[in-house]
Order: structure tokens, then C-alpha cells, then sequence
């Protein structure tokens, strides 16, 4: 009966073109009736066995709280159950039809911890079904609920006011609560909005027109279910297919498959691919059942060209006339949804359209209090928390807004170590601020200042807890490097946090920022031609791994300092240790803020067990043995 939603694999957006269907979303708690008002549509569209309208008879009368009639609550909330047991389920899919449309209902929890999966829900839905409680009017919940909506794509909405029954169907009621809903969501910028006065408990307006509300003459929540016009916005959208494979069987064939995420094309239209700008024109619409003179939005089809262009897996067609924004910086909403922080300068990677690619967070311009509209200043996103972040991928992708083209407007962000889906996002417009950027050719480089240097050029990385030995040992390496006649410098944690970084304090977001710094700077010096020794806790894998990638192969050597924290603690060479344990220094290494180590350092000395001239000259003896001095 229900299935578990699965946006891992999934981007957040799936087709929604089939005809006659309609995805809608639930948005309320058990309180509110929501449980009940789904229970009570089953029932009503004939979709309740007799056998389970038995058991549901009986189950009413011995667990039911609604006295002698049949509680429809009983019917969907053994899902509740399970949750409440902390059984995960994300999304609770139902299918059911009338004799006018079938419907796919996604009921996902109300509360604030479930953000994630409201959004979810709301990606693969057109239509939200927002849950009042008459008596309670428009309470916090109701703008979170409505507002996540509005983000991720719903473009209807329909206002179902319950529990009508318990005010006496009282207009006033109904009217108050509808009037403060639309001053809220005037702004959100759904298509429609639909307020309807009922009861899920007696079916008040939810199938059958009530007598007990002659004031109200708009439909009941089916008719407005089926007469809802949501396929059409798709459709209408400017021509978008992803290409998710290249078909290439033998010589004789060759066709891009994957989904037409948006608009229409036939045989003889002229496509571009967006990011090279080559054209072509359709030669044929290739499908299992025979081939198409045209495809819409949801088909996916096997397009061949009528010529030979270079087309990737990833890449998106257009129509020339409306092509989309290549471009790699752009601003989004970003949901995040793991219990580790977004970290601003942290690599993810970007799952958009049927691309992967490289992505960070430049910039979170705020974070958004989803009960208030508020915004708010912040560093990182939490589990569940919304904020306007500017992003940048590797490379320039096809995007469109989310508002205009909800396909290639959305995006995944996955971690790098655990291949988890931590983010969603929706974008908002492209920024153009890097473009007419490009990179200026140099007459004299790397390689050639290595030669005058009479040697090659590396970064060192020395990464440890503070107080391990770091910059003591890299002193000594240097020192001894500089005898041999080798070009240094030294970047040290302390020092670099008195100038460049001198804005940067030690919450976990600032740290990844001053390792992003100083990758970047120990970059510079590389290309000077220079061997630079870098002396910083570097606390966390991702930034270490970040740097890494900065260099070619065989030019980054991480030096991993190990020592145990009590070492640490005993030598305490600043006295830092003292504090912190009188807690007068907040979010200090291996105290209580962590210390990720390396998992594939190119050498570990281990500063307990060695003097720190003897670690020094086994890193020497490693730099000769590479062949680097
Ligand atoms: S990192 O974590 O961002 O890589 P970095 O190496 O630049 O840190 O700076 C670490 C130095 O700052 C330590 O050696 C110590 O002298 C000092 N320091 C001050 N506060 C802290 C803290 N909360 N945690 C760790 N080091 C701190």
C-alpha cells in the first residue's frame, strides 16, 4: 500500500506528464484530521474492500474515538504507528481513482523534523492539500507547510478547513481563517488556491456536497481534486531533454536516450546541445513501441540526429530559440537533510539533470525561519534548515529557474565519502558575476621556475592535533631543506590566522574557509615553483581531500602528526589545552570538536614515540626516497 520514497537515486523532480494523473500532497498532523480526511477519500471513491470495511467496522468500535461511526483514521494510521516506533518512512504513497482521474496521494509527516520529507513529497506533486483545524485557525505549521510547498514546485493548493463540524459550519469561522491564509500566501505565487469548509470525520464537502454549509458554493475537495489542471505547465515549458545514455549499438546507429523533462519536439525541429551550442535537427523519435513523429514532456524516448555532433551523457538539448542558462555559479534555495552541517567552501557533488559534477557553497546569503519568512543570519544549515545559498559547480551546466523550468532548475548535493544525499535545491537565477573571467596565458611557469630553482615543487601538509608537533617538526624540515638550497616557505596555522585569515574564528565552518584559504595560497606557491610546508590541524577529511585536488599527483604529501590527546594535553605548549578543559575556550580540537585522521597519509610520524629532530629526518629521508630533493 505505501512505499518509501527514494530521492538517493532520484532527482527531486520526476516526470509529471502522464495524463489524466494527478501526484498531490497531505500537509497537516494526525491532529488536524489528515489521517482521517485521507481514510475518508478511500472510502468514499469505492476503494475499501468489503472485508476491510469489516474489519475497519470493528476495529472502530474497539479502538476508534469517534463512537459508533467507522473511524477513518484507523486505515492509514498503522503507518503512524510505525513511525511513532521510529520505523523510518519517508513518504507514504496511496494510489486510488474515480471514474474522472487517478490520484497519487503522498502523506508525509507534519512535523518540523520532517521538512525533508515534505519536500520530497512536494517535488513529485503538483497539487498540496494544506490541513486546518478549524478551531485552530492558521497556526506556524500551516506557513512552514505551505511555504515548502511553494518552494519545491507545488503550483495549486487547495485549503482544506476541518473539523468544520465542531464549529457549527460556521462561515465566520471559515472566512477569518481563509482571509489571514491568503495574506500570507499571496506571496508564495501558487497558481490557485482553493479554500474548502469540511469534515473528514462525517464527509462533509470531501465527496458529497454537505447540506450543512448552503453559504459555501465552490466544489467539494474531489471535484476540485479532479477538475485541477496541473499537466498543462510542463507541456508549455520550453523544450528540455536530458541525455542519460549514448545508444550506439553498431556503426549504423547512433541515439541519445532520456526523458524530455519539458515541452515537445518533432522530427525536423532544430536542437542545440546547450553547452556547446552545436545544432542538429531531429531525424527521429525512436521508442520501443515504434517511432514518434513527436514527444512531450514524461516521454523518453531515443533521439536520433540528423547529424554528427558531439553529444555526452549529461548533456541537455534545446530548441535553439529557447535555449537554457550554461553557466556555473548560480543562486538556490538549498534544503539541507544529514546531521553534519552545510559547510560554505566544503566540495559536494551535484546531481543536476543526469549530470554529476564537483560543487561547493560559495556563500550562504541567509538562512530562511520557515514558521516566519524570517531571514536569518547564519554560517552553515542544520538537519532540515532552508537558507539562499550562491553555488559553484566545475564546470558551466544547463540550468533554468526553478519557477520557469522545474526539471533542470532542481538539484541533488551528495557527500563525497558516504554517497548520502544531504541537500536538495531549487534556483533561483544564474549569476553572471565570473563570467568574461578567463585565464591569462603566462610566459614563464611552473616548470620553468622549477628548472632555475634546480628542483621540484610540493606542498607539504602537516595535519595533526594542536600540540602534536606540527609546526615544531615542519620548522626542522624546513630549516634543513633551506641548508640544501631548496626554495621554501612555511604557512603556519597561527601566523596566517593573523593576516589573511584574521576574520576566521574555529567554528567548524570557519576552519573549512581557512583550509580552503590556504589550499589556495599553498597552490600559488607550488606554481612559484616552491616546496611549501603547510602546519595546520586541517581537522576534517573533506577540506583535506579538497587541497589535495588542487595538485597534480605526487605534489601534495600529507605528513599526518600523530599523537595521542593526553600527549597533547600533558605538553600543552601554549597552555590552550588548560583552558579549554576550564572551558574557557570554546570548539577545541579533540575536545569538543573533532579530529577527523588521515586515512591514506603519504607518512605518519608518530611525535610520542620520536624526538622531533629524529620525525624530521624521517621526513627528509622520505623526500629523498620520492625523488623530490
Ligand atoms: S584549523 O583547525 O583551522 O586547521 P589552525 O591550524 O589554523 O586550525 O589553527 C590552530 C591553532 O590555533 C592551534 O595550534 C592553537 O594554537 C590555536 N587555537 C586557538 N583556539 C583553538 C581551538 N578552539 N581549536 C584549535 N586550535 C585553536
Amino acid at each position: 500500500m505505501h512505499a518509501r520514497a527514494k530521492l538517493d537515486d532520484a532527482t527531486m523532480v520526476t516526470e509529471r506528464g502522464d495524463k489524466g494523473l494527478l501526484r498531490f500532497l497531505t500537509c497537516g498532523s494526525v491532529d488536524d484530521g489528515k489521517s482521517t480526511l485521507i481514510g475518508r477519500l478511500l472510502y468514499e471513491t469505492g476503494q475499501i474492500y468489503e472485508d476491510q470495511l469489516a474489519t475497519l467496522e470493528r476495529d472502530s468500535k474497539r479502538h476508534g474515538t469517534v463512537g459508533e461511526d467507522i473511524d477513518f483514521a484507523l486505515l492509514v494510521d498503522g503507518l503512524e504507528a510505525e513511525r511513532q516506533q521510529g520505523i523510518t518512512i519517508d513518504v507514504a504513497y496511496r494510489f486510488f481513482s474515480t471514474p474522472k482521474r487517478s490520484f497519487i496521494v503522498a502523506d508525509t509527516p507534519g512535523h518540523e523534523q520532517y521538512t525533508r520529507n515534505m519536500a520530497t513529497g512536494a517535488s513529485n506533486s503538483e497539487l498540496a492539500v494544506i490541513l486546518i483545524d478549524a478551531r485552530k485557525g492558521v497556526l506556524p505549521q500551516t506557513k512552514r507547510h505551505s511555504y515548502i510547498a511553494s518552494l519545491f514546485g507545488i503550483r495549486h493548493v487547495i485549503v482544506a478547513v476541518n473539523k468544520m463540524d465542531m464549529t457549527g459550519f460556521d462561515k465566520a469561522v471559515f472566512d477569518a481563517i481563509i482571509e489571514e491564509y491568503l495574506a500570507f500566501a499571496q506571496g508564495l505565487g501558487f497558481d490557485s488556491i482553493t479554500p474548502i469548509p469540511l469534515s473528514a470525520r462525517f464527509g462533509d464537502n470531501v465527496s458529497e456536497r454537505s447540506a450543512r454549509t448552503p453559504w459555501y458554493d465552490g466544489p467539494t475537495l474531489q471535484q476540485r481534486l479532479e477538475s485541477v489542471d496541473a499537466q498543462s505547465s510542463l507541456q508549455a515549458q520550453p523544450f528540455r531533454f536530458h541525455v542519460q545514455w549514448v545508444n550506439r549499438p553498431d556503426q549504423s546507429f547512433r541515439g541519445y536516450s532520456g526523458t524530455v523533462a519539458s515541452g515537445s519536439i518533432s522530427v525536423g525541429d532544430k536542437v542545440v546541445v546547450a553547452a556547446s551550442g552545436r545544432e542538429s535537427r531531429i531525424a527521429r523519435i525512436v521508442t520501443f513501441d515504434g517511432d514518434l513523429q513527436t514527444a512531450h514532456a514524461g516521454d523518453a524516448p531515443t533521439l536520433v540526429l540528423a547529424d554528427e555532433i558531439d553529444v555526452m551523457r549529461g548533456d541537455v538539448l534545446a530548441k535553439a530559440e529557447s535555449r537554457p542558462e550554461v553557466i556555473d555559479q548560480f543562486s538556490a534555495h538549498v534544503l539541507w537533510m544529514t546531521d553534519q552541517p552545510l559547510f560554505p567552501g566544503r566540495p559536494y557533488l551535484m546531481k543536476i539533470g543526469a549530470r554529476y559534477l564537483p560543487a561547493q557553497v560559495t556563500e550562504l546569503k541567509h538562512k530562511i525561519d520557515v514558521d516566519t519568512l524570517e531571514h536569518l543570519a547564519g554560517k552553515t544549515l542544520e538537519l532540515n534548515e532552508i537558507g539562499l545559498a550562491n553555488l559553484s559547480v566545475s564546470q558551466p551546466v544547463a540550468i533554468d529557474p526553478f519557477r520557469e523550468n522545474p526539471t533542470s532548475g532542481a538539484f541533488i548535493l551528495i557527500d563525497r565519502f558516504t554517497n548520502a544525499t544531504v541537500g536538495a535545491g531549487v534556483i533561483e537565477h544564474g549569476l553572471r558575476r565570473a563570467t568574461n573571467i578567463h585565464y591569462q596565458q603566462v610566459l614563464v611557469d611552473r616548470a620553468a621556475r622549477e628548472r632555475l630553482n634546480g628542483h621540484r615543487a610540493a606542498a607539504l601538509w602537516f595535519t595533526g592535533l594542536s600540540g602534536a608537533g606540527k609546526s615544531t617538526i615542519a620548522n626542522l624540515v624546513e630549516r634543513e631543506l633551506h641548508a640544501r638550497g631548496v626554495r621554501t616557505y612555511l604557512l603556519d596555522g597561527d601566523n596566517v590566522r593573523h593576516g589573511l585569515n584574521r576574520d576566521l574564528g574555529f567554528a567548524p565552518a570557519d576552519r573549512v574557509e581557512n583550509i580552503r584559504r590556504v589550499g589556495e595560497v599553498a597552490k600559488l606557491f607550488v606554481d612559484a615553483g616552491q616546496v611549501v610546508l603547510c602546519s595546520f590541524i586541517s581537522p576534517f577529511r573533506d577540506e583535506r581531500r579538497m587541497v589535495r585536488e588542487l595538485f597534480d599527483p605526487g605534489q601534495f604529501l600529507e605528513i599526518f602528526v600523530d599523537a595521542p590527546i593526553q600527549a597533547c594535553i600533558d605538553r600543552d605548549p601554549k597552555g590552550l589545552y588548560k583552558k579549554a578543559l576550564a572551558g574557557e575556550i570554546k570548539n577545541f580540537t579533540g575536545l569538543d570538536s573533532p579530529y577527523e585522521p588521515p586515512e591514506q597519509a603519504e607518512l605518519v610520524v608518530n611525535s610520542g614515540g620520536l624526538t622531533p629532530s629524529a620525525a624530521a629526518e624521517a621526513i627528509i629521508a622520505d623526500l629523498e626516497a620520492r625523488g623530490l630533493i
